[in-house]
């Protein structure tokens, strides 16, 4: 059983599970999911990716949940935090993100599991402050950031992506410990 470290009304976040992993390659090799980054993903950087993401949550306790839905217990992406270090003035810092399979989009997913991912980060692990970016272009995201209480900071190019690609220039958002009721 793969352990639960969040419950919403219509979602389960938990610890990743092998059942996850050929649907996240799916996702990732999915043009539309990967529309604002820099480009789709094989099923070598997928698992590798999941090695990481499964890595930094047994060693941290937190980290991009693997999101269920309670009513058909299908996996639907993730959503959670991390902690990033590429160098920029707002870094290091701890990032709230989200990625679900486009058959889940439009039905309020990612902001119910954002909501509960910041309550986890500022409640249970004390957080002062979360961040969360994404391409100027990627208006979906941006509005999940509007709709948990984020404030935007500004944009920023982003220091890991080439320079000339379409998605470069990012958008910051930040939300502050007291700006959230607990
Ligand atoms: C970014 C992403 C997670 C946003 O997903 P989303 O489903 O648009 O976001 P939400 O969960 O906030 O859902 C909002 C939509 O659900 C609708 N909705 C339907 N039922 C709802 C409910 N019960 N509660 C809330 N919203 C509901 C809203 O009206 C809204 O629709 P709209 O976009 O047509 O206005 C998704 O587009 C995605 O995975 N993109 C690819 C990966 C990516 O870019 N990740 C971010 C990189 S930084």
């Amino acid at each position: 059983m793969a352990r639960i470290f969040l419950e919403t009304p219509r979602l389960i976040l938990r610890d990743w599970q092998p059942g996850d992993h050929e649907p996240y390659v799916v996702m990732n090799a999915d043009p539309e999911v990967m529309e604002f980054f820099p480009s789709t993903m094989t099923r070598e950087q997928t698992m590798a990716q999941i090695s990481r993401i499964t890595g930094f949550i047994a060693g941290n306790g937190y980290g991009f949940f693997a999101v269920e839905r309670k009513d058909n217990r299908q996996f639907i992406g993730f959503t959670g935090l991390s902690y990033v270090t590429f160098k920029s003035d707002f870094t290091p810092c701890t990032e709230i993100g989200w990625r679900l399979s486009k058959t889940n989009w439009g039905q309020g997913f990612a902001t119910e599991a954002a909501e509960a991912s910041l309550r986890y980060g500022f409640g249970h692990l004390g957080l002062k402050e979360i961040f969360s970016f994404t391409s100027v272009h990627n208006q979906r995201s941006e509005n999940v950031m509007k709709k948990i209480g984020m404030q935007k900071m500004g944009t920023f190019e982003h220091p890991l992506v080439s320079d000339g690609s379409f998605v470069k220039e990012h958008v910051l958002y930040k939300i502050a410990r007291d700006e959230k009721l607990l």
